[in-house]
């Protein structure tokens, strides 16, 4: 049975070039989804999954990112002397318990592969994971959590998969699994990925979702990828050189991804995960009817 996995890589260096200006001087891994930044979701569901060292790679940009995670005890004891003992209690488990956050620095922002390499020096010789926090996934247990279950079977490079619309190949890496598609909670061994190919050239409708367990091989494979789709040292193209020397295997998740990297995605994220929080009670219910209303007006508009 492989180890534990105990160490993540989060790359947190991106522009955020989709949310301008919100992100202009709010990085995009902070913009809240209900009442929590997007990455304390990512940091929160690596912790659940026995994680203990979070590694984020970040660029010049992260003063407002370390400012998060960093202990503000005067805000706490102002809220204390408020009697918002609650509110203090949640600013005070904003790292979950145990676990340790580091930083390392991507100079120039050359593609996720680069990030992922930046963190060489952190990870060392050992199995680690990946979470791209602009993949929210709404699961219980978690997507990670359901990861490090399966690679105890499995072993090697795993990663999470999900079945996309056929006309949006060019945003992921897509995923060669040969026959047939997955079933939630499904493994397959993969035969190939490619990096956004435009729908004629994809092999698939599998798309990768940005939770990955690679082995530490992936470094010395990042060193001989060359520039690709976009000009950027891909992550995907790594992990394809690795096919036949490791096992490479994908798993579809149980649970729904909202990728927050996009408008749309980050406003279903805000609404599916506020709907399900027990402790919106009432708003909850305004929220539903709100979005009843708003369907029927835009039927109504799309009928004239
Ligand atoms: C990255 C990966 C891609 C993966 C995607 C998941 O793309 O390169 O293979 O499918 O994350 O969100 P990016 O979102 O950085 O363009």
């Amino acid at each position: 049975m492989p180890k534990p996995i105990r160490k993540a890589v989060f790359p947190v260096a991106g522009l955020g070039t989709r949310f301008l200006p919100a992100t202009k001087a709010v990085p995009k891994e902070l913009l809240p989804v209900v009442d929590r930044p997007l990455i304390d979701y990512a940091v929160r569901e690596a912790a659940e999954a026995g994680v203990t060292r979070v590694i984020f790679v970040t660029s010049g940009r992260d003063a407002a990112l370390r400012r998060h995670y960093r202990p503000d005890t005067e805000l706490e004891k102002t809220l204390e002397s408020r009697g918002k003992v609650a509110e203090r209690d949640r600013l005070a488990a904003i790292v979950p318990e145990g676990v340790q956050l580091e930083f390392a620095d991507q100079p120039v922002p050359l593609g996720l592969g680069h990030a992922v390499r930046c963190a060489r020096e952190h990870v060392g010789d050992e199995p680690f994971a990946v979470l791209l926090p602009d993949d929210l996934v709404q699961a219980e247990p978690g997507c990670l959590a359901q990861m490090f279950g399966r690679y105890r079977e499995t072993g090697g490079n795993l990663l999470a998969a999900e079945t996309i619309p056929p006309d949006r190949t060019d945003r992921y890496g897509i995923l060669d699994v040969g026959a047939g598609g997955m079933v939630p909670g499904g493994l397959a061994d993969v035969r190939g990925l490619v990096e956004k190919p435009p729908p004629a050239a994809a092999p698939s409708t599998l798309a990768v979702v940005g939770r990955y367990i690679l082995q530490p091989e992936i470094f010395a494979a990042l060193d001989g990828v060359a520039p690709g789709a976009g000009g950027e040292i891909q992550l995907t193209d790594a992990i394809a050189a690795l096919i036949g020397r490791q096992p490479v295997s994908c798993f579809r998740f149980e649970g729904v991804r909202f990728d927050c990297g996009d408008r749309q995605g980050w406003l279903m994220a805000n609404v599916a995960f506020a709907l399900d929080r027990p402790d919106f009670d009432g708003i909850g219910d305004e929220l539903r009817a709100l979005l009843e209303t708003a369907g029927r007006r835009n039927q109504i508009g799309g009928a004239e």
